[in-house]
């Protein structure tokens, strides 16, 4: 196994160099990334607007297929966003948080730009529970639980939080949401590549994440998994699809 591991460190240049122990920031650079970003601008340059009929188009969606393979999302349930919160934003946009079920139930140790983008959203009308923990490492699963309750509209979770590498019990938060009829919105941006998870066998409504770190994608993709019954009810006022 060991020896199976070190055929992949020639795929990265900075491993002769460099001590690399920071994947879950950002991820080092795969060799073949020079000659992926070659052949874009070497597109763009030659073939101009028809670029997009050519590869572009389809780009994100191909994109979106490979990403959810890896956490068993069936083909076309993945989409390729900017970030993270473009990802949330584009879930929270289908909702309407002025009935009374309006509650959005998270814990403290969510990542802070992800906290910010839900604390916004009290000018729409949502009510923001968040789930203090004790020690800033662990989620106090009970707690969350407790929290979770018939006027819970979403529980925005992390998978694996950022700060102590905790792995959330996401099997006992979905069955709690889903009983009182709650959605589950997972940010799987620490758990994709590092942990095996199946969207399907968890049954979370959504799945969000971004590339640049552990899939040592580089910065400026994201990725945002629906229920695919969810995504055919489902109308997001960020991208308004119908006129
Ligand atoms: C768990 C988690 N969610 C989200 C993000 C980043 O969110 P965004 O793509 O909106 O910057 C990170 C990055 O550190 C993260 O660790």
């Amino acid at each position: 196994m060991p020896d199976e591991l070190l055929r992949y460190r020639p795929q990265f240049p900075i491993l002769d160099r460099t001590t690399y122990l920071i994947s879950h920031s950002l991820g080092a650079m795969p060799r073949d990334v020079e000659e992926s970003l070659h052949h874009y601008t070497d597109l763009w340059n030659t073939r101009g607007v028809r670029a997009w009929e050519d590869e572009w188009w389809m780009l994100a969606a191909q994109v979106g297929d490979e990403i959810g393979s890896l956490f068993n999302a069936p083909q076309g349930s993945v989409a390729c966003l900017q970030n993270v919160t473009t990802c949330q934003a584009t879930v929270a946009s289908c909702f309407d948080f002025s009935s009374p079920r309006n509650k959005v139930v998270y814990t403290d140790l969510n990542l802070p730009s992800v906290m910010h983008f839900w604390e916004a959203q009290r000018a729409r009308g949502a009510r923001v529970v968040m789930v203090p923990s004790d020690d800033t490492i662990h989620v106090n699963t009970q707690r969350l639980l407790d929290a979770i309750d018939e006027e819970t509209l979403l529980v925005p979770i992390s998978h694996v939080i950022f700060r102590s590498a905790f792995i959330q019990d996401v099997e006992a938060i979905v069955e709690k949401a889903h009983r009182v009829g709650a959605y589950v919105l997972l940010d799987s941006f620490q758990a994709t590549g590092t942990l095996p998870f199946d969207v399907q066998e968890l049954n979370v409504d959504f799945c969000t994440g971004g590339v640049l770190k552990c899939l040592c994608g580089g910065p400026g993709t994201a990725y945002l998994y629906v229920r695919p019954d969810l995504a055919t009810k489902l109308e997001p006022t960020f991208y308004r699809t119908r006129f």
